[in-house]
């Protein structure tokens, strides 16, 4: 499957030769083979669910992994998990483990590093935790079908070093919409319309799948550590919460010197589909709250109120928690060598046709496993991914090679914004045209504003790894291309 996909020979169109692209890469481990190693067993299935709330209509066919709503995962620093995953879903899935430094061979992207998982398949994952923080996973696989349906776990890799810190609350804001119509039924989640804008939106607002906000009591003049993820597939905040006295620790997982969210413009941090934040928030005097907001919106939109709870705790003054510094792997900034691109439109919608008459199961089964979508609205660099007259892969966007360092400079020249994420890296956010005063920071997923240039950094891992937008329309019609590292 995986050589015809390549050649893109069933379609007899231009494609590129496989030869040209050199040897295989490597898959490389970032844990020592003698890691502790847990088993799990990983199953996705179908479930029905009250995603309206209480006394409404249920949903069917919500995705869930192993029968719970955002499963989460926890595991410390240093561990192998080697999962059995079971795709019981109707549908052809496969398990992308985002910011994970995984071997390219568990990352989860059909047809690239694997062949999707038809329904009743399996597949085992082989995924190192070798970097303590926040990280999600999801299908790479009609991502938007799935992930709108609610397909997505959390996993939380703890570092030993950080319970000294004195958390007295570890608290998850999962931000996901639901496109639901009144009776609880799923709306299309992919629209040409959205894909070719801003991406088709929620109908409901959510947090942690509850249309009330939550509320969640904390120890007046306590330190929470909000873990702060955009798991929808469309939409960007700005979070922001009512008090001075709460600072990112962590971006995508990853530390950094804690920066004061009061003294960040606009007293907020933007958030794209895919990114997390842990955020220390000092809470106030028994009885108040801090109200946690989305200020993108025109009326702010209360993802959460934390409410202070007479525990006994004295008052001292907010100083932020550092947390222990991340580990990754760093780009070497003297030797770095310098690589444009443009996100753009493309040149006008192009349908993928495959050669094969379309009712042909073999036609039916190609286009399902290669996990495309069927029309290209985006480009990087003027190639679509999976666009074009066949079903052929686009070419890499570049040959890079193992152990070298780059600088990827990404200019956004749509009227849209762009969160953009590389797999199987953390990257150095360096700069930005437009956001000054933010000290260089690690990330896996960046935004990129209209007309905004990024500049990322990173040492190259082997492997074959995408790079996309994470507004899940944007990358199923188009919007990403790959790495060869070798
Ligand atoms: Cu979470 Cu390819 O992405
Ligand atoms: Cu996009």
């Amino acid at each position: 499957r995986r050589a015809v996909l390549l050649g893109g020979a069933a379609a007899g169109a231009a494609g590129f030769a496989p030869s040209a692209l050199g040897r295989m890469p490597l898959s490389r481990d970032t844990l020592p083979r003698s890691a502790p190693v847990r088993h799990l067993a990983l199953a996705a299935a179908e479930m029905e669910v009250a995603l309206l709330g209480p006394d409404k209509p249920k949903t069917k066919g919500f995705c869930a992994y192993n029968g719970t709503p955002f499963l989460t995962l926890r595991a410390p620093q240093g561990t192998r998990l080697m999962v059995d995953f079971d795709n019981r879903l109707p549908d052809y899935t496969t398990v992308h483990w985002h910011g994970v430094r995984v071997p390219y061979l568990s990352d989860g992207v059909s047809p690239l590093t694997q062949a999707a998982i038809p329904a009743g398949g399996r597949f085992t994952y082989d995924v190192p935790l070798p970097d303590p923080g926040f990280y999600f996973f999801h299908p790479h696989c009609d991502e938007t079908g799935q992930v709108g349906r609610g397909l997505v776990g959390l996993i939380f890799v703890d570092d030993p070093a950080e319970a000294k810190l004195g958390f007295d609350l570890d608290h998850i804001i999962a931000v996901k919409d639901w496109r639901l119509d009144e009776s609880g039924g799923w709306l299309p989640m992919f629209t040409d319309e959205g894909a070719s804008t801003a991406g088709t939106f929620g109908t409901v607002r959510a947090t942690n799948g509850q249309v009330v906000p939550p509320r969640v009591e904390a120890p007046a003049h306590g330190d929470v550590r909000l873990r702060v993820i955009v798991a929808d597939s469309t939409r960007t905040i700005d979070f922001g919460c009512e008090t001075d006295e709460a600072a990112i620790i962590a971006i995508d997982g990853q530390a950094l010197p804690p920066l004061l969210l009061s003294k960040l413009p606009d007293e907020i941090w933007r958030m794209g589909p895919a990114m997390r934040i842990d955020v220390h928030v000092r809470m106030p005097g028994p009885g108040e709250e801090v109200k946690v907001y989305d200020y993108r919106t025109a009326e702010p939109y209360l993802l959460t109120t934390l409410v202070a709870v007479d525990k006994g705790r004295r008052k001292t003054p907010f100083k932020p928690k550092a947390l222990p510094a991340a580990r990754v792997p760093l780009p070497d900034m003297k030797r770095a060598t310098r690589l444009e691109y443009l996100v753009q439109t493309a040149a006008g919608p192009t349908i993928i046709a495959p050669a094969l008459p379309a009712d042909d199961p073999l036609a039916k089964a190609l286009i399902e496993s290669a996990c495309v979508g069927s029309k290209a609205f985006w480009a990087i660099n003027r190639n679509s991914w999976g666009a074009g007259a066949d079903l052929r892969l686009p070419p890499p966007l570049q040959i890079l090679k193992d152990g070298e360092s780059y600088i990827l400079s990404i200019t956004n020249v749509t009227k849209h914004v762009h969160p953009m994420h590389l797999h199987g890296h953390v990257f150095r956010v360096l700069s930005s045209s437009k956001k000054t005063g933010i000290p260089p920071y690690l990330a896996d997923t960046v935004m990129t504003e209209p007309n905004e240039t990024v500049e990322i950094a990173f040492r190259a891992n082997s492997g074959d790894w995408v790079f996309h937008c994470h507004i899940l329309e944007h990358m199923d019609s188009g919007l990403m291309g790959w790495f060869r590292v070798v």
